[in-house]
């Protein structure tokens, strides 16, 4: 029996007591699940959900934070909070953060550094656009941001390091990619680790899959071979759909 590793990206989403509510609702149901959880609530409700994540094992996530660790940069979030907060976990790289807000790949393994160096583990999210898909670039554009994301890092270090393969055009739009076009990017995603670092390293990595998961679907996506959890956004918003992905049984 496989171990997952699924991970709910809230976004901009959930007030404190909404926070505490849903984080509650998730460490009650989610008892004894075999697999790795983790949260991502907003910066806002991380204090909130702070707590009830440690009683159950749950893991707490960042959905980014600042390339530096102090200083004169307004409206940022420093690692160093993140640490004081106990968050477990940082995703960056996120499509929304390169495509929306503009970050580069050197601003994001700027960002992975700085998370390992303090001990918070990472998810690296990578992801090709629509127009990079039908311009047959897809494996190319995630190997790339693989590759930047990870200047620098460690054999060792990659212990803490997850990847998160979200193709762009799949991300709340309810598109999902199929199983086999999924796995495709994951092994090459793999093979790409392999001439990193070595092949037993490529092979202990987690990949995770972003881009439209909800019960329907994660069975199929997650019996592929490549596949090794879900970064799930929409469907981690209630418990209802979380919580059938989270419970998957392979
Ligand atoms: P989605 O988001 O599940 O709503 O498509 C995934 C993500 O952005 O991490």
């Amino acid at each position: 029996m496989r171990t997952y590793y699924i991970a709910g990206n809230w976004k901009m989403h959930m007030t404190i007591p909404e926070a505490r509510s849903l984080a509650k609702e998730l460490a009650g149901e989610l008892k004894g699940c075999r697999h790795k959880i983790m949260i991502a609530p907003p910066f806002t409700a991380l204090a909130a959900v702070a707590e009830i994540c440690k009683k159950s094992g749950i893991l707490l996530g960042a959905q980014n934070m600042c390339t530096e660790e102090s200083g004169a940069h307004t409206g940022e979030i420093s690692v160093l909070m993140l640490k004081d907060l106990g968050v477990d976990v940082v995703i960056l790289g996120h499509s929304e953060r390169r495509h929306v807000y503009g970050e580069k790949d050197s601003d994001i393994n700027k960002k992975v550094l700085l998370a390992l160096k303090h001990g918070l583990d990472v998810i690296l999210c990578v992801g090709e656009t629509l127009e990079e898909r039908e311009a047959g670039k897809a494996l190319e554009i995630s190997r790339n941001q693989l590759i930047s994301g990870l200047a620098g890092v460690s054999e060792k270090a990659m212990k803490s390091v997850t990847i998160a393969y979200e193709p762009v055009w799949a991300i709340g739009t309810g598109k999902t990619a199929t199983p086999e076009d999924a796995n495709e990017v994951h092994a090459d995603i793999r093979a790409c680790l392999k001439d990193l670092y070595s092949e037993s390293l490529a092979a202990s990595v987690t990949i995770q899959y972003g881009g439209s998961v909800k019960p329907s679907n994660a069975r199929g996506l997650m019996e592929m071979e490549h596949l090794d959890g879900a970064l799930v956004g929409g469907a981690s918003l209630k418990a209802e759909t979380f919580v059938p992905i989270a419970l998957f049984d392979a």
